[in-house]
């Protein structure tokens, strides 16, 4: 990461700005941004990451949460620059390139996750990041990691469920992928 308080960048701002390299959704990409960029700046209006959801914007709601080296962040209380170097996945990726779903997407419909949508995407990086640290999460482990993301309209049930049924999915998906 270098600072460069005179790149042409940060215009019509004294503002230094920060050179970024990291991997976003399996691309590398490199960016130069101000100091105070947010990640959620970065992702919504930088690379057009709608998915990454605005609300609280101060770290409470969790409809920002992305995941960052497998670990869910607030991707609106984060500074763009602590991503430097980092691997950083959004819901934008969690589809194969021809449009097949994932497991947890595919769980979420399934079960019925989900009503206005708005959480969906931090729910789904959240079930992508928990199953990553633990396959075959209980019922008490998903309810403390999808706690971070409030749902305004469901009554987190069926949210549980799909989690459920996404590690089922995955569990299922294993021996076809060690075949391949
Ligand atoms: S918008 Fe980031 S936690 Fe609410
Ligand atoms: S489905 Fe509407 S906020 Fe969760």
């Amino acid at each position: 990461m270098s600072l460069d308080s005179q790149d042409p960048r940060a215009a019509g701002s004294d503002e230094p700005t920060v050179e970024l390299e990291f991997e976003l959704n399996g691309s590398v990409e490199k960016q130069a941004v101000p100091t105070s960029t947010t990640v959620l700046d970065l992702l919504r209006n930088g690379f057009g990451k709608r998915g990454v959801r605005s609300s609280c914007e101060r770290s409470v709601c969790g409809a920002c949460t992305v995941l960052v080296d497998d670990l869910p962040v607030a991707a609106c209380s984060t500074f763009a620059f602590d991503i430097d170097g980092t691997r950083v996945e959004t819901v934008e990726g969690l589809a194969a390139h021809d449009g097949t779903l994932s497991a947890q997407q595919r769980a979420f419909r399934e079960c019925g996750g989900f009503q206005c949508g708005f959480c969906t995407s931090g729910m789904l990086m959240l079930t992508t990041g928990l199953l990553r640290a633990n396959p075959q999460p209980d019922r008490e482990e998903i309810r403390e990691w999808i706690s971070s993301n409030t749902c305004r309209c469901t009554g987190y049930e069926m949210i549980l469920e799909s989690v459920e049924r996404a590690a089922e999915l995955a569990r299922e998906r294993e021996p076809d992928e060690e075949s391949s």
